[in-house]
């Protein structure tokens, strides 16, 4: 059973002079409890394949199904749905509301679906990212990397099949990017959902169990990551050569 799978996606952007082809043919499957990551150079196509994998963004073509659901035809509100329930996004600017406390922000999304987050399930995401002591601070007053362990604990709160997360790190020191690795992998090996992390950071990727090379649109190359960043910048510089 796979938490996602897409097959056989592409996607162009047209303008009025010209029609840039992004992403070719791509196929990929997240195993249920899965942690893969998507690396490639800038410009590559990653956020566009992650807006796609998401809904955010419909595809030209290709079928992508989440949690054992084709996302191809649903309707604007299923797939509104289904992007609520089943998939956790962590963005690289946080996009947290900033005048809402941490415990407000990882509770919205199950505010939003009309199921108010149980306690229990409220403080176990915040002991899982370390912010217990900070759970009724105000979001704008965190740093960088509580931030991003709050928007880690938002993404999880309804138990999703699959987070999805582009350059989660982009926007912090190594240090804070070395805790919310640590984070996510605690909380995948611990809750097993499914991961698929974005990153052009060997360091960070490495948190992944297999990752994925895209090179201009197209995935070139798929190796495990044996945890080991000199391992995944080799094999990276390898693929891409
Ligand atoms: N909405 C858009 N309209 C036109 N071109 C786009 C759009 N979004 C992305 N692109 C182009 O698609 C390519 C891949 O972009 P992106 O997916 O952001 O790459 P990455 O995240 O790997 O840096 C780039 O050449 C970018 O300019
Ligand atoms: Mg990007």
């Amino acid at each position: 059973m796979y938490a996602l799978e897409a097959h056989h996606l592409s996607k162009s952007f047209h303008t009025d002079t010209q029609t840039i082809e992004v992403l070719r043919d791509i196929s990929l499957q997240i195993p249920e409890g899965a942690f893969h990551a998507v690396m490639g150079p800038s410009g590559a196509g990653k956020s566009t394949l992650l807006n796609l994998l998401s809904g955010l963004l419909p595809a030209d073509a290709g079928t992508l199904t989440v949690a054992g659901q084709t996302l191809n035809g649903l309707s604007d509100q299923a797939l509104t749905l289904l992007r609520r329930r089943s998939i956790g996004i962590i963005f690289q600017a946080f996009n947290l509301i900033p005048t809402l406390t941490v415990a407000e922000n990882i509770a919205l999304p199950a505010l939003l679906d009309g199921k108010p987050l149980p306690k229990a399930r409220l403080d176990q995401l915040l002991e899982g990212v370390g912010l217990t002591h900070r759970a009724n601070q105000i979001a704008e007053k965190l740093s960088g990397g509580e931030a991003q362990r709050t928007a880690i604990a938002r993404a999880f709160a309804m138990e999703p099949h699959i987070i999805l997360a582009d350059e989660p790190t982009g926007n912090l020191d190594s240090c804070s990017a070395k805790t919310f690795c640590e984070t996510l992998t605690h909380l995948n090996q611990t809750l097993g959902t499914a991961i698929l992390l974005i990153s052009h950071d060997a360091q960070v990727s490495a948190a992944a169990d297999t990752i994925h090379l895209l090179k201009d649109g197209a995935i070139c190359g798929s190796f495990e990551s044996q945890h080991d960043a000199s391992v995944v910048a080799t094999r990276y510089l390898e693929l891409m050569a």
